[in-house]
């Protein structure tokens, strides 16, 4: 759809939701379905569908060989390190590194400290964060890591003034979120890289519900690693790592011998999955086309580069789901809901639109349940963060309902939940 012919309300946010929503196939199979459990995975655009099936059609064969199709998948490998690179603002393309998914990266990079800690051996972890970003440090524990929390305030953040007192020069590393994938806080985590510098250790940033969302920046949050995963930005499955080169070069990997001992291939041990590569190439495309198509303000300078146009767009992301923030905050205030994290609307920017709540009464199970018969996809349970239940005082198998919202969705939808969650919350 062309952006002036878009609706009216589209037109008044200035951000361009229906012309996006025309580009996402699934989103108009069942146009009555309402996707808001994006945190479990987004939806793709058809760039990106293009891309994988082209592949598959073209080029579905091993690298490094010398006839057209293997070189062709060489060629398409070295593309997206290159665009992922510049994505997340690398200095270097030899930073980023394919797999799996975030998981395994964090094991695999968890694996390769764990035989590196000497007398540094302590490694502060977050009760915020996913279990992936948890679990894998704690398992260090028979290489003789000790562990320090860094726990959430009350308020729904981290602080940094908290980890403050958490570090010393025993400290090899801090592992903490960038955003929530339970209750959608955005964390300082440049004003905790530079408390985690001072101290001489190192810091490990899971980059995947922040990835969708906003500009990430490994420059500027001043991390030594990250980790993102591929179908939370509207890609297939696979996942991807950053870390500094330096880091890189020294991190002990398993690796054949056959695998010279140089990013990335060192961090990437044995075969990934080719054409999902090729999706997160044309999600990056996707959004460097978004970047495009905005509009540069007067105040603005044109947007020149890739980087530049991939700003723009993950910068007007960001103001337009401000408002989805706002909006859930206040369906949800309205319903009498106990909002789990960051409530108040004057820190709208510390958060992203993931939400966890709970209706009196109601069982999550019974809203989710009730929302699917709606239409509206959401979902209840503990968000793999089981430290984050303990504290609110729930139950790990119950949880929360948790509502996760990205840039293609819209006020109507929002509205469409609001109807069913208020009938619910009234009729109960
Ligand atoms: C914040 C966060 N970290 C890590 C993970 C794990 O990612 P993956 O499924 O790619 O291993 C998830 C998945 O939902 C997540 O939301």
């Amino acid at each position: 759809m062309n952006v002036n012919s878009a609706p009216v309300v589209e037109r008044r946010s200035g951000f361009p939701v229906e012309s996006i929503r025309a580009m996402f196939p699934a989103l108009h199979r069942d146009p009555s379905f309402i996707f808001f459990d994006n945190a479990a995975g987004a939806q793709v655009p058809q760039i990106v569908l293009d891309a994988v099936n082209e592949h598959l059609v073209e080029r579905n064969v091993q690298r490094g060989g010398r006839y057209r199709h293997s070189r062709q998948v060489d060629a398409t490998i070295a593309r997206a390190r290159e665009s992922v690179g510049i994505f997340l603002n690398a200095r270097d393309p030899s930073e980023i590194a394919f797999g799996m998914n975030a998981t395994s990266f964090i094991r695999i990079v968890s694996l390769a400290i764990g035989q590196t800690l000497q007398k540094r051996n302590e490694i502060i972890v977050t009760d915020m964060d996913h279990e992936a970003n948890v679990a894998t440090w704690l398992a260090l524990q028979r290489e003789g890591a000790k562990f320090l929390w860094w726990k959430m305030r009350d308020d729904g953040n981290l602080h940094p003034d908290d980890l403050k007192p958490l570090l010393s020069s025993r400290t090899r590393l801090v592992a903490c979120t960038v955003a929530s994938n339970a209750l959608g806080s955005i964390v300082d985590v440049a004003a905790a890289a530079k408390l985690a510098h001072e101290a001489g250790a190192e810091i490990f940033l899971d980059c995947v519900h922040y990835g969708p969302h906003a500009v990430m920046d490994v420059q500027a949050f001043d991390c030594d690693y990250l980790v993102c995963s591929g179908y939370k930005i509207f890609s297939p499955h696979m996942g991807f790592l950053w870390g500094r080169r330096k880091l890189l070069e020294n991190l002990p990997t398993f690796r054949e011998e056959f695998i010279p001992d140089e990013p990335p291939g060192k961090i990437e041990a044995g075969t990934f999955i080719y054409e999902n590569v090729a999706g997160m190439d044309a999600a990056v495309s996707y959004l460097e086309n978004l970047g495009k198509t905005l509009g540069a303000s007067e105040k603005e300078r044109p947007a020149t580069s890739k980087r530049a146009h991939l700003v723009r767009a993950m910068t007007a992301i960001r103001s337009y789901e401000e408002t989805l923030s706002l909006e859930l905050l206040r369906i949800l205030r309205e319903c009498g809901a106990t909002i789990y994290g960051v409530r108040e609307d004057h820190r709208v920017r510390e958060r992203v639109p993931t939400l966890c709540f709970n209706l009196k009464k109601i069982s999550p199970a019974k809203v989710t349940e009730t929302m699917a018969d709606a239409g509206i996809g959401i979902r209840d349970g503990h968000m793999y963060t089981p430290r984050l239940m303990k504290r609110f005082g729930l139950r790990q198998d119950s949880g929360v309902v948790r509502i996760s919202a990205v840039h293609y969705n819209t006020m109507e939808e929002m509205h469409r939940f609001a109807d069913v969650l208020l009938d619910l919350s009234k009729h109960e």
